[in-house]
């Protein structure tokens, strides 16, 4: 194992902070297996951006350039967190200077960048993952285990939506968000979640039929300054088309049972409302975004003047918390910013060697982020079919 790691972060933006802010932590959960984390660059081509991420969560330096980060000799990992249109080039360069790479979600905003990234990925010598954060909630990992077990059954149907409102005023500025081809929008981005979540649960999918794409707010204004994130910033009078969608949703058929999935941007009164159900032959769960330390699960047993859903508050005796967090004791709440340190905790026992057995879960592969860019292809796909049934095609994932 190597004596130190020195970490770099790419884009200083909504993200990139819990990026950050993660790898300042990840030492700090679990026992204390990690090499020394040198916190060294926060990249961002902003330089106000960067000089203020790096000065608040502690890092060496900030660098304007990923060329910079690329070249630096103290750095051994490097979180990829800017716009989707930018992975390629800059996930790419990384693993050619020999960078062990943590790219955001979607792996990118072309299937053929995508399956191209997977490609180096797989000639490279260090480790390149996808953050597909979901995959460290608690409650979601919990489900999965009820599934997987048996102890609910054989799944029958899921039903998930992902609600956001962070464009439902039109008002709001035009961003990288709002750019690409059809799919790009919501679909892309936290649809990519809600497909990663609804696998994760009910394995692989075959077929997504029903595809339907909207745009609510077809044209945003040009924002006066830098954007970040969700903000809202001083807005111009001239406006911009805006190119993707706002909502979509489709149903599917996984290994496990079938779905509904819906998500929206522009769904107000929901800032981030990632929400399923899982009914199986013995019961069913369900977990909420805006109450992540709880699930609430029905198992049909007992009279049924008693029976029903129950809630069960999440805690030592579920995935990743004993030990895993600062104050872990049963009915103490986490929620998103957890998730982040628990995937650079994962990325870092991985570069550093831990062996699997003894590990977090390994973060995604880049062929599993290709994979998720096909299934939501097909979505795209049989939307511009008119609803048509289309097979999932798996290139590259193993
Ligand atoms: N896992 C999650 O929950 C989650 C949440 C939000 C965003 N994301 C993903 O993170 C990525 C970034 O999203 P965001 O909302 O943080 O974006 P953002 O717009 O808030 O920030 C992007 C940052 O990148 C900087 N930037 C632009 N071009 C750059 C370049 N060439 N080199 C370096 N920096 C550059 C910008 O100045 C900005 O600070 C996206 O892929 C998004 O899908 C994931």
């Amino acid at each position: 194992m190597a004596s130190s790691l020195g970490v770099a972060v790419i884009g200083a933006g909504m993200a990139g902070k819990a990026h950050a802010a993660a790898y300042r932590m990840a030492s700090a959960l679990y026992e204390p297996v990690l090499p020394e984390i040198r916190l060294v660059s926060i990249g961002d081509v902003n330089p106000e951006f960067g000089r203020a991420a790096a000065r608040r969560f502690g890092y060496q330096r900030h660098d304007s350039s990923w060329q910079a980060i690329a070249e630096a000799d103290d750095i051994d990992v490097v979180s990829v967190v800017i716009a989707n249109s930018l992975h390629r080039e800059v996930v790419e360069g990384l693993l050619a200077a020999g960078k062990h790479v943590l790219c955001e979600k979607p792996l990118s905003d072309t299937l053929a960048d995508a399956r191209a990234m997977a490609q180096a990925a797989h000639e490279a010598d260090t480790i390149a993952r996808i953050g597909f954060s979901f995959r460290r909630a608690p409650g979601i990992a919990f489900i999965r285990q009820l599934v997987q077990s048996g102890e609910l059954g054989e799944v029958l149907h899921f039903s998930g939506r992902y609600w956001a409102d962070y464009a439902s005023n039109p008002n709001g500025p035009i961003s990288w968000r709002y750019k690409g081809g059809p799919g790009s929008g919501a679909l892309a981005d936290i649809g990519s979640h809600l497909a990663y979540v609804a696998e994760f649960v009910c394995g692989d999918v075959e077929s997504v039929s029903g595809g339907r794409l909207s745009t609510a707010i077809t044209k945003r204004p040009k924002p006066l300054g830098a954007t970040l994130g969700h903000t809202q910033v001083a807005v111009s009078d001239e406006f911009e088309a805006v190119e993707n969608d706002d909502y979509a949703a489709f149903s599917a058929t996984f290994e496990h049972g079938v779905g509904a999935l819906e998500v929206s941007r522009v769904a107000a009164g929901h800032p981030t409302s990632l929400i399923f159900e899982v009914f199986c032959s013995k019961g069913a769960a369900r977990w909420d975004q805006r109450y992540p330390a709880q699930i609430e699960l029905m198992l049909n047993e007992g009279p049924a003047a008693t029976n029903g859903y129950r809630q069960i508050q999440l805690g030592p005796d579920h995935p990743y918390l004993a030990g895993g967090l600062p104050m872990d004791a049963p009915g103490v709440s986490f929620g998103q910013n957890e998730l982040f340190l628990h995937q650079a905790r994962a990325f870092l026992e991985e570069v550093a060697g831990v062996p699997e057995s003894e590990s977090l879960p390994r973060c995604a592969s880049f062929d599993e982020g290709v994979h998720n860019m096909e299934f939501l292809a097909a979505v795209v796909e049989s939307a511009q079919a008119g609803g048509a049934s289309v097979d999932v095609r798996t290139e590259v994932f193993a």
